[in-house]
Parts: C-alpha cells; structure tokens; sequence
C-alpha cells in the first residue's frame, strides 16, 4: 500500500539574491534525477517579494515522485522506468496501477485490479438518459466532462475519499468507465445501438468492442490493433504537470472531488494548443492531401505566423519527444497488417522532414511531438477525428488521477497564485447622471 507523504526536494545550497532593498537567501533544492530549483515559499514573507512567471515557464508547482522528462535528452519515465520499456512490457492496467500506487503490481495485485476494471465497466442505467440529452453532433469532449461529473452523483460513496482502499475503488471506476462513457458516445451519435461491455476482455479490447461490435457482428480487434491501441493509452498516461495535470491538482487542491478534477482536467486537455491538437494535425494533413494547400505554403504561413504546425513544439521537450518515435513506428506496423496505405501519413513524414531540417524550426527546437502522429495511429485503428482528444483522456486518466492522489496524501494546501496588479489606483465612482 501507498506510504502517505509529501515529496520533498533535498536542500543542496542557497541562492542569494540582492533586491533594491534588501537581500534575501532561500534554499537550492535538488530533485532525484538532479533538477535544481530556488524554493521561493519564504520569499513573500520574508521580503514581500512573489516572482512573476507568466505561464508558470520557470516555475515548478510541486515536487511530484509519478514521472520524470529530461525535455534536453528526450526522456520519459513512469515512476522511474523508462516509456520505451513500459510500453514494450506492460499492460495499460499495469501501467495505471504503477502511476498510481508507485510500484508495479504483482500477480495478485493485477488480478485484482483487472477484476475491479472489470466490474465497473457498466453506468448506471439513469445514466443512459444522459446521452438523449445531447444532439447528435455534441463534442464528445463536452460530453465526457459532462458524464464524469454525473458518473459522481450516482457514487455519492466515492465523493469523500478517506482512505487508500477508497482511492482505488474510485480510481478503478473512473479509468474503466471513461471507456464506456466513449464507446456509448459514440454509438449514440452514430444512431447505433449501444453495446455494453464484454467481461471476457481484457481493457483495450473491451473497448474497441463497445465501438465496433453491431448487433450483426462482434467485433474482434486484430492483435496489431490491440497492440496499438494499449500503446497509444500507455504512451498518453502521464507526463508530470502538463495543463490538464496541473489542472486536477488545482481543482483537487481545494478539496473538491477525484471526479471534479478529471471532469475539469477534461476540459484543460480539450484546448488545441494541448490534447485538441491531434485532430488539428489530421485536419491540417487532410487539408494537404486534398489539395486545398501545399506544404510549401502551409510553412511559408508558420513562418508568417499566420499558423501553428500542429503537433509541432513542446514546452518541455527541446529536442525529439520519445513517444513519437514510437507512435510512429506503430503506424508503420498497424497498417503494414492492415495491408493499408494512409496518404496522411506521407505527408506527416514529408512535413516532418522539411521541418526538422529548417532553421527556423531547429533555433525554435520545434518537433514533432506526441499529437503529430497519433491521430495517423487512431485513423488506422478506425476511431473518428472527433474522438481522438477523447482517446487522449482515456489514456491520460491514470496521470490525472495518480497526481490528485500524491496531492491528497501529501495533504497540499490551497492552489492560489498571487499577481502584479496592473490596473487603476483608487478612485471615486461618478455618479450615473454625470457620465
Ligand atoms: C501536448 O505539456 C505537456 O506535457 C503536453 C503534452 C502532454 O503529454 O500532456 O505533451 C501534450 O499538449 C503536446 C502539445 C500539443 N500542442 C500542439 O501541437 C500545438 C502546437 N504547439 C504550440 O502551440 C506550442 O509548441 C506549445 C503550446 C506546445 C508549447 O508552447 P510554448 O512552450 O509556449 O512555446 P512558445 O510559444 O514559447 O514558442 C516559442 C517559439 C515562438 O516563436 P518566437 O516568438 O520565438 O518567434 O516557437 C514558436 C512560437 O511562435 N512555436 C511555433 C510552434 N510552437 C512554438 N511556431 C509554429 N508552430 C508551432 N507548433
């Protein structure tokens, strides 16, 4: 079981710092892997100082134990073990396990939470009324923050979470179901009857079954579309604070419930400057590939900054991101089964190419990163475009919900930024009649 504590940093130095009245000294700390920080939590009442970081660039938000990223080298790691070997190896379900609870599972630890992914497949039937509600073309992304939020209140029990064991039920129950308020999404919206979920199969499988599977036919995913999409949702299961991480630790930080904050996290990741970029970078390859732009132009208008390259640029990675290499080579593999071409993909690798040897590119160390291919990956797997960001928060639920977990058991404070008021000096109000 989880050891409840609160990831420290270890002390290593001091930073002195001269301000135009005073100087202050605050701790240097470091982390694990050697990252190195000023601790500032003394600064305003020691100096009445606060830093100002727009967009928090320079800021860290938490020590956190869950993953690591050496944006410089292109490193990844889920609680210490590198993306490459967790998606060689393990299972989604292992590999939420590990985010969430710190080690790898044994046998029986797995058995048993592949039992619990297994129970909670199914809502609750007054939530089937939910998806009437909604017309047929409703974002599914507004519609999954929409069904977290209600998932909750026929849960009341999993609204005040006291300890581990609860932690878990909960856990279990939103990274299971997450796949069903999808799949019945998207039957609902493509006029099919909803299929409910199969407990002989295991977690992707049961998926790709509730989206495909017709009342004629059952669908059985071949292994490389199984293989693929377990890929796709361990590469997309954790990337320390990223918006819609920081996100559900903000909201969590108040106390509000696990499902408010992944509903909110949901909404965060929704942004296409975040998880809304991989259907960005399938509309823009489209765009190409039906002629209605060139690559040439398409580059002359991000030079222009006219446009983003989608899937381009990362605010960590300043060097390739490690989960595009394989997304890409996954593509090659799935389709090479599915003796299928997709022209999309030539394209990405086209852009790509031109990019990655551009100077304007390489002195903004833009490339490409995980959105740029997994949209090819999902296209070749049969999800439509206006699921992907939803298949982005399947795979990221395990993060969300492990980074609220270490923020509760550490018993954070309050997420409250402070600022610098720009804004007027006191003044009287006129009264209306003279205005
Ligand atoms: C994800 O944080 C995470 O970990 C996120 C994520 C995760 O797993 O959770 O990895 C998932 O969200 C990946 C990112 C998906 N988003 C996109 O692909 C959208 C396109 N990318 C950009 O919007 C941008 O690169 C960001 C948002 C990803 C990062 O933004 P930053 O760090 O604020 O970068 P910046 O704006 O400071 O850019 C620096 C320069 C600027 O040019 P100059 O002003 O110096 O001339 O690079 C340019 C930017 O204009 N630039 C781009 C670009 N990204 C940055 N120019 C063209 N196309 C781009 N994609």
């Amino acid at each position: 079981m989880v050891e409840r504590h609160k990831p420290e940093a270890k002390r290593v130095g001091t930073a002195r710092i001269e301000l135009i009245d005073k100087r202050v000294e605050l701790p240097i700390v470091e982390g694990s892997e050697h990252e190195l920080g000023i601790d500032i939590r003394k600064l305003r009442k020691e100096t009445g100082y606060i830093t100002l970081d727009d967009a928090y660039t320079n800021t860290g938000s938490c020590s956190s134990d869950i993953t690591f990223i050496d944006g410089e080298q292109g490193i990844l790691q889920y609680r210490g073990y590198p993306i490459e070997a967790v998606a060689e190896q393990l299972t989604f379900p292992e590999t939420a396990w590990l985010i969430i609870q710190g080690e790898l599972p044994t046998r029986d630890e797995l058995r048993g939470f592949s039992k619990m992914l297994t129970n909670k497949a199914l809502l609750h039937e007054g939530l089937r009324h939910h998806f009437e509600g909604f017309p047929p073309d409703a974002p599914p992304m507004a519609v999954l923050s929409a069904l977290i939020n209600s998932v909750s209140c026929y849960h009341p029990e999993l609204l005040e979470i006291g300890d581990e064991h609860h932690m878990l039920d909960a856990a279990a129950s939103l990274i299971s179901k997450v796949r069903t308020i999808a799949a019945f999404s998207y039957k609902k919206f493509h006029g099919e009857p909803i299929v409910y979920p199969d407990p002989s199969r295991n977690y992707c499988n049961n998926f790709l079954h509730m989206m495909f599977t017709l009342p004629f036919s059952s669908y059985e995913p071949i292994p490389e579309v199984e293989r693929a999409m377990r890929l796709f949702l361990i590469l997309h299961a954790d990337h320390e604070q990223n918006c819609s991480t920081a996100t559900a630790r903000m909201v969590g930080s108040s106390g509000a419930n696990l499902f408010a904050a992944v509903a909110a996290a949901v909404s965060a990741l929704w942004g296409p400057l975040h998880g809304g970029a991989n259907m960005r970078v399938i509309q823009l390859l489209q765009k190409i590939h039906n002629g209605e732009e060139s690559i040439d132009s398409l580059v002359t208008r991000v030079k222009n900054k006219e446009t983003l390259l989608w899937g381009f640029g990362h605010r960590v990675y300043k060097n390739f991101d490690p989960r595009t290499k394989l997304l890409k080579k996954s593509c090659d593999d799935v389709l090479r089964t599915l003796n299928k071409q997709d022209p999309l993909l030539d394209i990405a690798r086209q852009l790509e190419e031109i990019a990655v040897n551009d100077e304007y590119f390489l002195e903004r160390k833009l490339y490409p990163n995980v959105d740029f291919y997994s949209g090819i990956l999902l296209r070749a797997i049969g999800i439509p475009l206006n699921m992907y960001t939803v298949m982005f928060a399947i795979g990221r639920m395990p993060g969300w919900i492990a980074n609220w977990a270490e923020s509760w058991r550490g018993g954070s404070r309050i997420y409250r930024p402070r600022q610098i008021y720009t804004g007027q000096k006191q003044r009287s109000i006129l009264p209306l009649a003279q205005r």
